[in-house]
């Protein structure tokens, strides 16, 4: 079995979504670069969404823009769509940039109707048509694409959810067409037990992220570490087979639904712990302690009130 762990670092997306200030366009470009030279597999750069629900990234065409000519030969990257508007603006960039600046999309629904409505006003069967167009474009440029299944483990309306249900919804998402799953612990409320429960479910139906079968699809494990259980369900997922991993640079992020004015709860795993829980376990990663280093304090430097 491989020993070498992939890592997207999410934080330019899933971390600074959520910040409450405005962030400079140079800033998130500074961090995007800076993950790249510490040598993360992938950067899941922006988001495609719409910029009413998601101000934060609604400059998401001006970041790509200029990353033009500029992409670490390779890293990844990537960018979250919801829909076919959303896929087109990403079509236009690389258009536009007469390169492939990016090289995966990612669709993302959910394991929970309730949070499926409220992150994109759409039921999970609704979001499921919603991909068809992007997954035929995606093809037509050559281009994976990636399924998010969000509260794979809890939702924070409906509680715990079944391993069942992430297994059924990744099993559809793989019918699409999409290449890739990303379970994401949306809420960071899993353990080692009920992640591993999870991922046992969804490996037994989808035969992904073993290491065996070759045309198995990647499964990648997408932690938050709200209540700092997310290193110990990082190595569950280790001794499981799963061999690629999101995190966060400088732990960004904050799941706003654990949140109080008062304590801002941990964000994503943080990319730098991710890297040191996965070495401690044996396994190698491709990336430079310290120029991570140097992208963590970047990335902490653009929380508010930092
Ligand atoms: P909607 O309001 O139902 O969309 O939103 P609509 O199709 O009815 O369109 C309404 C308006 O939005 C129209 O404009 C569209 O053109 C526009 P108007 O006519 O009113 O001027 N529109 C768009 N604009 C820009 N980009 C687009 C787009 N689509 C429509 N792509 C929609 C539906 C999905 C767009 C909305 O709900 C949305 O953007 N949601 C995004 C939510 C989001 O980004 N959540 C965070 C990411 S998911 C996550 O963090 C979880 C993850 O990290 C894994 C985990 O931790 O579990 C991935
Ligand atoms: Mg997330």
């Amino acid at each position: 079995m491989s020993k070498r762990v992939r890592i997207t670092d999410v934080s330019p997306r899933d971390g600074l979504q959520n910040e409450p200030g405005v962030i400079a366009t140079a800033d998130k470009v500074r961090l995007v670069e800076l993950l790249g030279g510490a040598g993360v597999d992938e950067v899941e750069v922006s988001s495609f969404v719409s910029p009413k629900w998601v101000p934060q990234l609604a400059d998401a065409t001006d970041v790509f823009a200029a990353l033009r000519g500029r992409k670490p030969p390779g890293v990844v990257y990537s960018a979250l769509v919801p829909n076919e508007h959303g896929m087109r603006a990403a079509l236009s960039v690389n258009q536009a940039a007469g390169e492939r600046l990016i090289d995966k999309v990612a669709v993302f629904t959910a394991a929970s109707e309730t949070f499926s409505r409220r992150n994109t006003n759409a039921t999970i069967a609704e979001t499921l048509e919603r991909f068809v167009p992007v997954v035929r474009l995606a093809r037509e440029s050559a281009l994976p694409v990636r399924g998010y299944v969000s509260c794979a483990v809890q939702c924070p309306y409906e509680g715990p959810v079944a391993p069942e249900r992430v297994a059924d919804v990744a099993a559809r998402l793989l019918d699409l067409g999409v290449d890739e799953i990303d379970l994401g612990e949306t809420i960071g409320a899993g353990t080692p037990e009920s992640v591993s429960a999870m991922l046992e479910a969804v490996m037994s139906r989808l035969g992904a992220g073993s290491g065996g079968a070759a045309s198995a699809p990647l499964l990648t494990l997408h932690l938050h570490d709200t209540f700092g259980r997310a290193a110990d369900c990082v190595r569950a997922a280790l001794r499981l087979g799963v061999r690629s991993f999101d995190g966060a640079a400088g732990g960004l992020g904050g799941c706003p639904f654990a949140s109080t004015p008062a304590r801002r709860v941990p964000g994503n795993i943080a990319t730098e712990t991710l890297a040191r829980v996965v070495i401690e376990e044996g396994y190698a990663v491709g990336l430079n302690p310290e120029a991570l280093a140097l992208a963590a304090a970047h990335a902490r430097g653009l929380r508010a009130g930092a």
